[in-house]
C-alpha cells in the first residue's frame, strides 16, 4: 500500500488557511486532515461544516475529516455536502457505530474509526469489514504538538496482524515526525497525519521530504 502523508490543518495559521493549503499541496501532500472538535469530546473547539465547505472549495487534494465530537451523526450529511472524501468517527463517541459507518459509506465516502490511546482494538472487531481505514491516535486527542505515546507502535503491529486488517489503511495521528515516522511505517501504518511536523516548518517541501525519507527508512528495517 502506498504511503500517504496527511498534514493536519490544526497546526496551520488559521488567519491564512487558503494559502496554507496551497502551500502543502504544492509541497506534495496526499490528503488534508481536518480536526473537528466540539469542546466536549475534547477540551478544544475548532471549526465545523461551513468552514470545511469553504476549504473544500479551495483544496485540490482529498479532505479527511476527523470528528472529535460527542455526537458525530448530525455532522455527517453536512460533511458529505461539503465534499470531504473520508470521515473518521471515534469509537468512544458512537452508540451505534455500525449504523454511523454505514451512513458514511452509503454516501460514497471512505469510513474510518478512530481509537483513543486507551481504547483496545477489540472495540472494532465486529466492524472491521465495514471500514476503509482505522485512525490510531498516538496522543490523547484535542491538541497538536503533544508527545508521541510509544505503546502505539505495538497497537499498530497487532492491528496489522489481524487477517481482516491486511488490506486496511492504518492511519496514525499525533506526534508524527521524522523520528517516529520510520518505526510507525515499519509497524504497519500507511497514512501519517502530521500537524506541527509540517505546518511548524516554514519549508513544507522539506518537511514532507523529511517525513517520506524517514518513512522509507522504516520500511527497510
Ligand atoms: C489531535 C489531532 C491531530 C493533531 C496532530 O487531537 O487529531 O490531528 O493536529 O498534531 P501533531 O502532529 O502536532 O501531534
Ligand atoms: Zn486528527
Amino acid at each position: 500500500m502506498r504511503l500517504r502523508i496527511a498534514p493536519s490543518l490544526l497546526a496551520a495559521d488559521f488567519a491564512r488557511l487558503a494559502e496554507e493549503i496551497a502551500d502543502i499541496e504544492a509541497a506534495g501532500a496526499d490528503l488534508l486532515h481536518l480536526d473537528l472538535m466540539d469542546g466536549r469530546f475534547v477540551p478544544n473547539l475548532t471549526f465545523g461544516p461551513p468552514v470545511v465547505a469553504a476549504l473544500a472549495a479551495r483544496a485540490t487534494i482529498p479532505l479527511d475529516a476527523h470528528l472529535m465530537v460527542v455526537d458525530p451523526d448530525p455532522l455527517i450529511p453536512e460533511l458529505v455536502a461539503a465534499g470531504v472524501r473520508r470521515i473518521s468517527v471515534h469509537v468512544e463517541s458512537c452508540h451505534h457505530l455500525h449504523r454511523t459507518l454505514s451512513s458514511i459509506r452509503t454516501a460514497g465516502l471512505e469510513a474510518g474509526v478512530a481509537l483513543n490511546p486507551a481504547s483496545p482494538l477489540v472495540l472494532i472487531d465486529e466492524v472491521v469489514g465495514e471500514l476503509d481505514f482505522v485512525l490510531i491516535m498516538s496522543v490523547n486527542p484535542g491538541f497538536g504538538g503533544q508527545t508521541f505515546i510509544p505503546s502505539t507502535l505495538d497497537k499498530i503491529r497487532r492491528l496489522r496482524a489481524l487477517p481482516a486488517a491486511r488490506e486496511l489503511d492504518i492511519s496514525v495521528d499525533g506526534g508524527v515526525d521524522p523520528g517516529t515516522a520510520g518505526p510507525l511505517v515499519a509497524a504497519g501504518a500507511t497514512t501519517l497525519v502530521a500537524g506541527s511536523a509540517v505546518f511548524g516548518c516554514s519549508d513544507r517541501t522539506a518537511a514532507l521530504g523529511a517525513l517520506r525519507r524517514a518513512a522509507l527508512r522504516g520500511n527497510d528495517s
